[in-house]
């Protein structure tokens, strides 16, 4: 019997093509050039299976002109490039890759805080311009992270890795908001207490945002929200592009209207905002929240197992849309 057609739209660690060679005839991008829209619809002809990330857009159009697609495992815990409706009306399933990048991403979100707040990037930036001249008492000042009210915005499961960190680590008082609230064993776990949004925006030092992107979450930060926070506040933004207004974030920033940002994700990414390159109080990455070698490694394992589980048994470890499985 030949083996179901899978397309890996994006370069993999080589062990999981392996893995992946003993159910499926793969066809790789190891070369790692990311497809447009209408080449991903070209290499998904006769394709049952894909391996996407978050850049590749799976939609109402792709699904029409790919009537053999059946599954496609996102190497992503956030999905917004999926029209999850979309595939679940197509009877395709979806699986994401939860859990296994939950402390990684903690771990980059505090860190990011960190840096932001002790304005280390920027101080790294001056001393190698060859700027260190002399010691002066408010050189790089910034602001403290023990003590100091942690907010976070989202509270799922790294939300809740964060408000850990913060509280057990650094003796820091967790506010937060979210859709829905903790329940009490959760919220005394986390230490976190539940608040509006707009006392989250008022009562934060140091905000951080990891709820997830969809039309209703998009520009959950403009320049009304930036007005209503602290000064003295340093913003983090861990969970997608769109959910901040980039340039009215720039322009807080360039008035001081906040201390400081630390941004993982852009609108438009990999592009980036203009203003948000010349402005200094800000430490810019790459999206590189979950990037660790062995997490990278489980999340891609992951999808590759949801693949296999779907093919050979008709189950998926951590599926989006159970009812495209029961459709099938
Ligand atoms: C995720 O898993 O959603 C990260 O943002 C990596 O894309």
């Amino acid at each position: 019997m030949s083996k179901p057609k899978l397309l890996i739209a994006r370069a993999i660690f080589p062990e999981v093509i392996q893995k992946l060679e003993q159910y499926f005839e793969v066809e790789t991008n190891q070369p790692d050039e990311p497809f447009s829209g209408t080449q991903l619809i070209q290499k998904l002809q006769g394709k049952s299976a894909a391996l996407t990330t978050g850049g590749d857009r799976i939609d109402a159009e792709v699904l029409a002109a790919c009537s053999s697609l059946k599954v496609c495992a996102n190497m992503a815990v956030g999905y917004n490039n999926f029209d999850l409706d979309a595939m679940t009306a197509a009877g395709v399933l979806a699986t994401n890759t939860p859990d296994v990048l939950t402390e990684t991403t903690a771990d980059f979100g505090f860190a990011l805080l960190m840096a932001t707040a002790r304005r280390i990037t920027e101080s790294e930036h001056f001393l190698r311009a060859g700027k260190w001249g002399k010691w002066s008492f408010d050189m790089f000042a910034g602001s403290d992270i023990h003590g100091s009210t942690l907010g976070i915005l989202g509270m799922g499961r790294i939300g809740q890795g964060i408000a850990k960190r913060g509280a057990l680590g650094f003796g820091m008082k967790v506010i937060y908001h979210n859709r829905s609230r903790l329940d009490a064993a959760q919220e005394a776990e986390c230490k976190a207490s539940y608040v509006s949004k707009e006392e989250l925006l008022r009562s934060a030092d140091h905000l951080v945002l990891v709820l997830p992107y969809s039309p209703a979450s998009h520009h959950s930060i403009g320049a009304t929200e930036l007005a209503l926070m602290k000064p003295t506040a340093t913003l983090i933004n861990i969970a997608r592009g769109g959910i901040v207004d980039d340039a009215a974030l720039a322009q807080a920033l360039r008035d001081r209207r906040i201390a400081a940002a630390g941004l993982d994700v852009f609108e438009g990414e990999p592009r980036v905002h203009a203003d948000l390159l010349t402005v200094p109080n800000v430490v810019l990455t790459p999206h590189i929240a979950s990037a660790s070698v062995p997490t990278r490694k489980a999340m891609a394992h992951l999808a590759a197992d949801n693949l296999i589980a779907f093919f050979k048994d008709n189950k998926a470890l951590t599926p989006l849309n159970p009812a495209a499985l029961a459709a099938k």
